[in-house]
């Protein structure tokens, strides 16, 4: 059973800047809940209970998100809002969450790193919360993850298809498709050109990792952009095992650029005014 979560939050958000200056990209509101919150609901619908968080410098509020505030409480109690705090809270209630500090962002596979002393020695998912996800049509896409790892014991990173001169965004995976939507990988390659894409089959932010991860991120060499990869280390775990490709059920939007936050936004009010 998966029942932790690790959300790298360190990163400086500098796509959204000035609003990043002061406040944690995590917590951009979509609708009347921060991202990071959406996130958690995810893990906790996929049975999870321990969110482990990696933050940074400017990132307090995130813990203060998920805490009790006395005065508020105090404030609205038997009033008509007191009802807007019901979900926060038994999400609060469901959970523990523990934190660490990110002291330089040497990207993501450094601070997945900084989560071993959070995660342990047992198989773990990773949200990174500016991906929103959402499946209409039935379970979540870390729930249905967690499915796919009972089956197969290995780390998962979830991918969609994107347009062929958009491989530069992301990881991009080469591999062979072993049932419906799920491919052992071959070859993965960091933010790659177009010419250079294996595929155009994009990693995405959610991902399964078996404990071994991190002996594997400790020998990984610094990569793209200066920075320790995950995609790296996940391309010499699959060289020595088994790693899977899964294309996810359901909607992402890339909610760390400015387009993908706005279509989230639209996308959640029309849901919620046609009040599915
Ligand atoms: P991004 O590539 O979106 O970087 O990181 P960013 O710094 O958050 O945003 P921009 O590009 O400057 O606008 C993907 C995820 O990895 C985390 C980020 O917090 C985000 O959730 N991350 C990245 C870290 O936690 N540490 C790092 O060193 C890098």
């Amino acid at each position: 059973m998966i029942k932790k979560c690790l959300f790298p939050a360190a990163g400086y958000g500098t796509r959204f800047l000035p609003v990043t200056k002061a406040m944690p990209k995590e917590m951009l509101p979509i609708l009347t809940k921060p991202l990071i919150q959406y996130g958690v609901e995810e893990a906790v619908e996929a049975g999870m209970n321990t969110m482990a968080i990696i933050t940074g410098r400017g990132k307090r509020a995130i813990e203060d998100h998920f805490d009790i505030s006395y005065e508020l409480e105090h404030q609205i109690k038997d009033t008509s809002k007191e009802p807007l705090l019901t979900e926060i809270r038994s999400l609060i209630k469901k959970c523990t969450f523990t934190y660490t500090r990110q002291i330089e962002m040497k990207g993501l596979g450094d601070a997945i790193l900084k989560g071993n002393a959070l995660i342990g020695d047992e198989p773990f998912a990773v949200v990174l919360a500016d991906d929103l996800c959402i499946n209409q049509e039935g379970a979540g896409v870390l729930e249905q993850m967690v499915k796919l790892y009972e089956k197969y014991k290995c780390s998962i990173v979830a991918i969609m298809e994107v347009p062929e001169d958009q491989t530069y965004k992301y990881g991009v995976i080469d591999g062979k498709e072993i049932e419906e939507g799920v491919y052992m990988i071959s070859n993965m390659v960091e933010k790659p050109e177009p010419k250079e894409a294996p595929s155009n089959l994009a990693i995405i932010g959610r991902y399964i990792l078996t404990p071994d991860i991190f002996d594997v991120i400790k020998n990984t060499k610094l990569g793209k952009n200066g920075e320790l990869q995950i995609t790296d280390a996940l391309m010499s775990l699959a060289k020595n095992g088994m790693v899977l490709a899964y294309k996810f059920k359901g909607q992402r939007f890339d909610c760390g650029s400015v387009d993908g936050y706005v279509e989230a936004t639209n996308y959640l009010y029309d849901l919620e005014k046609s009040g599915s």
